[in-house]
């Protein structure tokens, strides 16, 4: 794989025919991160997603930037989609970008100015998204979009992989795409597996993020071919 950032900051623009998967690196053995990596993206994997994580906004914690440098170094051409589950995201956007990521994700329930938000990711090189969680309604995210390149519509409710897919976030994903059309990434992320992954692509979303199915699985590659279908 070789590729510029612009081809990297593309992926997350244009919605392409083909389904994105997107391993989350929180299920890898972090004592052997770069093999975990370099499986997926053997695999099959089209990037890679950071999950972020501050024990305030969420209960947990998970890696800073530091991790995220050193997945840059180990893989240069990677497309990496950090998504911040932080208290204050407009603090760690510098950081990250410096630390080689391509997209920043920001949650709508905690980011003041999303457009400035948005202005700032841009200007630092990479391409913004605006994620929502399940209890959040959809009305909102909606007047912010248009500042976004993608929507990360949140599958389960954030600070944990391994929880069971909530159906119900669907119907979110129906009218952002009945909505945007082509002109939005939709990202899912959590408890997306071969079993749930029909009725995601079905309901429009065109980035799958799954964690625990594609790490925990004993033929990574088949797994993520299933989940692309
Ligand atoms: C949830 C994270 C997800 C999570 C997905 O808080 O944002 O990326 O790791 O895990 P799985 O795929 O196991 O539900
Ligand atoms: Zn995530």
């Amino acid at each position: 794989m070789s590729s510029t950032i612009e081809d990297r900051r593309r992926l997350f623009q244009a919605p392409p025919a083909q389904v994105l998967v997107a391993p989350s690196i929180l299920s890898a053995d972090f004592g052997c991160l770069a093999e975990e990596c370099r499986s997926v993206l053997e695999g099959g994997a089209d990037l890679l997603h950071v999950d972020i994580m501050d024990g305030h906004f969420v209960p947990n914690l998970s890696m800073g930037p530091a991790v995220c440098s050193c997945v840059r170094k180990h893989f240069p051409d990677v497309p990496l989609d950090i998504h911040l589950m932080v208290e204050d995201p407009d603090s760690f956007i510098e950081p990250f970008a410096k630390a080689g990521a391509d997209h920043l994700t920001v949650h709508v329930e905690v980011t003041k100015d999303p457009a400035a938000t948005a202005q700032r990711i841009r200007a630092l090189g990479c391409s913004p998204g605006l994620a929502i969680n399940p209890e959040t309604p959809l009305e909102q995210m909606l007047p912010h979009l248009e500042h976004f390149d993608l929507a990360l519509v949140m599958s389960v409710h954030p600070g944990y992989s391994g929880q069971s897919f909530i159906p119900e976030v669907l119907e979110k994903v129906r009218a952002l795409r009945e909505r945007f059309g082509d002109g939005l990434r939709i990202e899912a992320d959590g408890g997306v597996s071969p079993k749930t992954a029909p009725s995601c692509r079905e309901a429009g979303y065109d980035i799958l993020v799954s964690a625990s199915s594609v790490f925990g699985s004993a033929d990574r590659a088949a797994d993520i071919a299933a989940i692309r279908g």
